[in-house]
């Protein structure tokens, strides 16, 4: 009796997997297996129903906890790819080990996903699974599957699939964020039409400010009360996303080299990133901040890989996380026009001082505006003997004799 354990969520591709596990891959029973990372409850009664009614054994395993963490992680490290939050990316590895913990305790030999050979998910998911024995399967992208021949099978075995939820687009939610993508979103110059947007409003003309607490670079409340990951993240995706925070239209490329046109909504993603990086500012100094790019960059990279448990990973955290230590404070964010603005920032660790920056102060301590003259003089030094000893007149004679010769 061999068994298979299969990335559920209902949906076309993986509905045809069900019987092609069976049919073209020889196996006696497939487990279908559904990771919560925050999707809506409407995805969660489709997999259900679609379970049901193929009579497949089914599985729901709560990661919403695990993924809202690995988020605040990538808070900390100012993560986003292209200008995307990396929602889909950061959930993978994720629900890649969910269900292979499953495929394992229910005794699977196989272990399957319904991922195209287009797109990032494969690599995500199997980065995860080849780490086991198990037999790792893409029937989509291994029997050269489209979505036309999918449907078309679909018919013929009568099997349960419904036009989806999200109409003609391809859709992928969870807490940090939601992709929108595929037909005629596939034309980069067609203008995307709102009803694309679900977590976002339009913009208003209304503004709002409100308070958030991090403590060594997590958040931890917001307007002082505080909240565990999950519904914190769940409070800011409503609240700035009736604010129209949070949307991005990108040419993403892709792992694999194609460029893709992709949309995504994030509301809570962007406020709390943007007040993140406001009370780094704060806190941190110049060389710091500088330096963190590459380490947040780097981070990102791992991030849209699906990578994050790479050794280099927790390399880069060491660094994180010495420097997380002052990110403590709070921040002030304005939602307005669709942005999640930092207007105020305030923490017992900022390396600042009012004093010394104030143009209203003479001398501070033992230094006093004078003091600068010295530092003044030394300012471009070496550019001002280079230029001195430059030929400009040979240099314009070159430029006008290539002038002229081009007008001959
Ligand atoms: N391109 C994104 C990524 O690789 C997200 C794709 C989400 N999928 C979807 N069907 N909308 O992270």
């Amino acid at each position: 009796m061999t068994r298979v354990a299969l990335a559920f969520s209902g949906g076309l591709d993986t509905t045809v997997c069900v019987p092609l596990l069976e049919e073209e891959y020889g196996y006696d029973e497939v487990i279908g297996v559904t990771v919560d990372v925050g999707q809506p409850a409407s995805e969660f009664d489709e997999a259900e129903e679609t379970a049901e009614a193929l009579d497949l054994d089914h599985y729901v395993v709560d990661a919403k906890a695990e993924f809202a963490d690995l988020c605040f992680d990538s808070v900390r490290a100012n993560a986003t790819y292209q200008g995307y939050p990396l929602g889909t990316a950061l959930a993978r590895p994720v629900i890649a080990e969910a269900i292979l913990q499953v495929a394992q305790e229910q005794d699977c030999d196989g272990i399957a996903h319904g991922c195209t050979g287009k797109g990032n998910d494969q690599l995500r998911f199997e980065a995860v699974w080849r780490d086991s024995d198990l037999e790792v399967i893409a029937p989509v992208r291994e029997l050269g599957l489209t979505r036309e021949w999918e449907q078309e099978y679909a018919d013929d075995k009568d099997l349960p699939v419904e036009g989806g939820s999200g109409g003609d687009w391809s859709i992928d939610t969870n807490l940090w964020s939601r992709s929108v993508e595929g037909d005629e979103l596939e034309d980069p110059s067609y203008v995307p039409p709102t009803d694309i947007y679900d977590w976002t409003d339009e913009p208003s003309g209304e503004s709002e400010e409100i308070e958030i607490t991090f403590e060594a670079g997590y958040p931890v409340a917001v307007d002082g009360e505080e909240y565990d990951s999950v519904s914190l993240i769940e409070h800011l995706n409503e609240l700035a996303g009736s604010y129209g925070v949070g949307r991005t239209d990108s040419m993403e490329d892709r792992m694999l080299g194609l460029k893709v046109r992709e949309n995504y909504e994030h509301p809570a993603a962007t406020t709390l990133l943007n007040a993140h990086e406001a009370l780094e500012g704060l806190v941190l100094t110049q060389e710091e901040r500088e330096f963190k790019q590459l380490i947040d960059q780097r981070w990102s990279k791992k991030g849209y890989e699906g990578l994050v448990d790479a050794p280099l990973v927790g390399a880069l955290e060491g660094f994180i996380a010495q420097t997380q230590r002052r990110v403590t404070g709070t921040v002030t964010v304005r939602f307005e026009g669709g942005t999640a603005r930092p207007v105020a920032r305030d923490s017992e660790f900022a390396a600042y001082s009012a004093e010394h920056a104030s143009f209203d102060t003479e001398t501070v301590g033992k230094i006093k505006q004078e003091d600068a003259t010295g530092v003044a003089k030394y300012h471009g030094f070496q550019r001002r003997l280079a230029n001195a000893v430059t030929d400009d007149d040979a240099d314009a004679e070159t430029v006008e004799l290539a002038t002229d010769g081009g007008e001959e």
